[in-house]
C-alpha cells in the first residue's frame, strides 16, 4: 500500500502497516527535504505510542519511501491519502498516471467529504474506487519522520458507493489491511457518510474555535461562549447536511442527523482529546496554510448553495483567513 503524505498522521499509518506486515511505500515530494534525508530508498519511523492494543512503546520502523512522480507506469494498486486536505488534489494528480485501473484510493484527510466531491469531479481520476475514513486519534511530529502519538482515537472506514461494494473482494481487502494495522480501525460500510458529517462537524467546531483562541480542544468544554458557538456550528452542519440529502434523495440516515447529534459528537471527541492542540492549532502556530476552505469553508459554500445564507461557519472561515494571513506574515518576519 501506497502512503500520500508524509506528516505525522501518514508516518503513524506507514509504520503500523509495515509493522503488521503489509508491504508499505510513503510517497514524497520531488525535492523536499524528507525525500534527501532518504537512504536507499528506506527511512525510518519513530513513533513514541500511547495506550492502544500494545500499550506506551517507542517503536523505530524501516519503511519503504519513494518520489511521487517516480516513473509513469501504473504500479499503485492502493494508496491511502492522509496529506493535508489542501494539498491531496495536487498530489492526486500528479499520482494520477501511476494508479491501476481500478486502483483503490483511500481517503483519510481531514476534510473528506469536500475531498470526495473534488475526486468524483477529476477526469484524470475517473478509473479509481473509492474508500472514505475518519480518524480521531492525536498524532503530533517532533520532527521529520518523529511522531508522537499522544491519544488512542476512532478510526473508521467505508463506502460512499453502490451498497454491494461492501460485500466485494477488493473492498474487503482493502480494509482488511486496514484493520491488521492494529490502529483499531472499524468497518462502517456505507454508514461512513454518517461518521463523515459528524467527523466534519467536530472539524468545524473544535479546529476553528481553538485555532483562534490558541487553546488546547478541551477549551470549547469549559466556555461557555464556545459551547454556544459549537451549537450554532452544529446546526448549520446538520441544516447543509439535510439538504444534500433530500437533494440527492439517498440513504435517510444523514437527513435524519440533527445538530444535537452532532453536537454530542463534538463533545465527546472534545473530551476524549481535551488536552491535544488540534491540527488547525498547529498549522497556524507554524505560520502554514490550514484546512479551514475543507470544512467551515466548505459547509459555508454549500449553504450558499443551497440558499440558506451566510452563518457562523462562513463567519469562522473569515476569522480563520485573517488569522492564517497574520501568522505567516509573522513566520516570514522572523525568518
Ligand atoms: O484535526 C484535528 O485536530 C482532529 O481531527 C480532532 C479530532 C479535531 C482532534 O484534535
Amino acid at each position: 500500500m501506497h502512503v500520500l503524505g508524509a506528516g505525522s498522521m501518514g508516518c503513524l499509518w506507514a509504520a503500523a502497516l509495515t509493522r503488521a506486515g503489509t508491504e508499505t511505500r510513503l510517497l514524497l515530494r520531488p525535492g523536499s527535504a524528507k525525500l534527501a534525508a532518504c537512504q536507499q530508498g528506506k527511512v525510518v519511523l519513530r513513533v513514541d505510542g500511547c495506550r492502544g492494543s500494545k500499550g506506551n512503546e517507542t517503536t523505530a520502523t524501516t519503511v519503504h519511501a519513494e518520489a511521487l512522480t517516480a516513473g509513469q507506469e501504473a504500479d499503485v494498486d492502493q494508496v491511502l491519502v492522509v496529506t493535508k486536505a489542501y494539498s491531496a488534489m495536487n498530489a492526486l494528480e500528479m499520482l494520477a498516471p501511476r494508479l491501476k485501473r481500478e486502483a483503490v484510493i483511500v481517503v483519510l484527510s481531514n476534510g473528506a467529504l469536500a475531498l470526495h466531491e473534488q475526486i468524483v469531479r477529476a477526469t484524470c481520476l475517473s478509473h479509481v474506487r473509492l474508500v472514505l475514513g475518519i480518524t480521531t486519534h492525536g498524532v503530533w511530529s517532533r520532527g521529520p519522520f518523529e511522531i508522537v502519538h499522544a491519544g488512542w482515537g476512532q478510526t473508521r472506514f467505508g463506502t460512499l458507493s453502490v451498497k454491494d461494494t461492501e460485500s466485494s473482494d477488493w473492498y474487503r481487502s482493502v480494509l482488511q489491511r486496514l484493520e491488521t494495522a492494529g490502529l483499531g480501525a472499524v468497518d462502517e460500510g456505507s454508514n461512513i457518510e454518517r461518521c463523515l458529517w459528524l467527523k466534519l462537524a467536530a472539524n468545524a467546531a473544535i479546529n476553528p474555535l481553538t485555532a483562534l483562541e490558541e487553546k488546547p480542544n478541551g477549551f470549547i468544554l469549559s466556555c461557555l461562549e464556545a459551547r454556544a458557538k459549537v451549537s450554532q456550528i452544529c446546526s448549520e452542519v446538520a441544516e447543509v447536511a439535510g439538504a444534500l440529502q433530500r437533494n440527492s434523495e439517498q440513504d435517510a440516515q444523514v437527513a435524519k442527523l440533527s445538530g444535537l447529534d452532532l453536537e454530542e459528537f463534538v463533545f465527546q471527541t472534545a473530551q476524549e482529546t481535551a488536552e491535544n492542540r488540534s491540527s488547525m492549532l498547529q498549522d497556524v502556530a507554524a505560520g502554514r496554510l490550514t484546512e479551514i476552505d475543507y470544512l467551515n469553508g466548505w459547509i459555508a459554500s454549500k449553504a450558499k448553495e443551497l440558499g440558506m445564507g451566510s452563518g457562523l461557519n462562513a463567519h469562522v472561515t473569515a476569522l480563520m483567513k485573517e488569522k492564517e494571513a497574520a501568522m505567516s506574515a509573522r513566520k516570514a518576519r522572523l525568518a
